[in-house]
């Protein structure tokens, strides 16, 4: 396998909340220990329900914010004991695409003043030469020439996508974290946008991590899946393994509410019962054991540690092998 770009070892953040007057602060497991190993070329997706923390593992792994323990490595150099001017390249080496783009880029700016940025402050490339990079791009994203001089808000959202993915781009970046990048488009340019990521990444060996709470979104998209929940990873392995023969009782009832189109295809439906318990009062052992259809007494207090089962790793008790 090819050096990973993005490696994560234990990666947590955990948050001081306060909890009102008279009350003790306290601790927010958002991120609990998250490890994978990601590949050029490759797309991570990362699922799970809202609260899991998704966009607080897209903040490590940008270095929006430093991690609480664990260690982050992009192109192999460890990001905690990098200097300044490291850090600033590795910045460059890892962009990120939000799930809405009207917030992610300037109402005063010209489509081609937002994208000849980065090229103005990271390389040495005349003006000539950054406009043409920037009308390369443009039309690599599927928008056309005349587009550039344009403002963001003279565009429909999923071109305003094209947009932010073609800004994350510019620089060549070794991986992309898109943090639930299609959830606010309509359900006819998801797919679109989903085809853009896909035609970037064969031209370029761009690795993705992609986030998203939509199974049917990942399974079009992924070559290894992350299931999230409480903060840690429940099932991790290769997509074939974790949407294609599921083990975890969480990875199932997620997989049981996708709609399928074949009923040949139809999983047996189980019910998520409840919603995700309050991450200020987490449950002991296993966290998934509230609403688990195969709860056994031993889940009640004892954690289940990743382990290898089948091609992929799983955190549960019930799960035999
Ligand atoms: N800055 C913060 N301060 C306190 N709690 C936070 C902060 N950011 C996220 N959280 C909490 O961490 C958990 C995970 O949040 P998040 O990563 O946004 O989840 P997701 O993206 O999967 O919806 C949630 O319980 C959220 O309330
Ligand atoms: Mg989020």
């Amino acid at each position: 396998m090819a050096e990973a770009v993005l490696r994560a070892d234990g990666l947590t953040r955990h948050y001081r909340v306060g909890r009102g007057l008279f009350r003790d602060h306290a601790t927010v497991k958002a991120l609990d220990g998250v490890s994978f190993a990601l590949a050029p070329g490759r797309t991570l997706a990362v699922v799970g329900e809202s609260g899991c923390g998704k966009s607080t593992l897209a903040r490590q792994l940008t270095l929006i914010e430093p991690p609480t323990a664990g260690a982050l490595q992009i192109d192999g150099v460890d990001a905690a004991r990098a200097d300044a001017a490291t850090l600033k390249a590795l910045r460059r080496r890892v962009q990120m695409v939000f799930q809405n783009p009207y917030a992610s880029l300037n109402p005063r700016k010209t489509i081609a003043a937002a994208l000849a940025e980065p090229l103005a402050i990271n390389t040495a490339l005349t003006a000539a030469e950054r406009r043409e990079a920037v009308l390369q791009m443009v039309e690599r994203v599927g928008l056309r020439p005349e587009h550039a001089q344009r403002y963001p808000h003279m565009f429909s959202g999923g071109q305003r996508q094209r947009i932010a993915i073609a800004r994350a781009m510019m620089l060549g970046p070794a991986a992309v974290v898109a943090d639930e990048p299609t959830s606010a488009l309509d359900v006819s340019i998801q797919a679109q946008i989903l085809n853009l990521f896909m035609d970037l990444q064969e031209a370029t060996g761009t690795a993705y991590v992609f986030i998203s709470h939509n199974l049917a979104v990942v399974e079009h998209v992924a070559h290894e899946v992350m299931v999230m929940y409480f903060g840690a990873a429940v099932e991790q392995g290769p997509k074939a393994q974790v949407l294609g023969a599921p083990l975890h009782p969480y990875t199932q009832a997620l997989l049981g509410a996708v709609p399928v189109l074949r009923p040949a295809d139809r999983r047996p439906r189980i019910a998520l019962a409840g919603e995700m318990p309050s991450p200020l009062a987490p449950p002991a052992g296993c966290a998934f054991h509230t609403r688990c259809p195969s709860v056994q007494p031993r889940c009640r207090h004892e954690v289940p540690m990743l382990r290898e089962v089948g091609g992929r790793r799983v955190a549960c008790h019930v799960v035999a092998g």
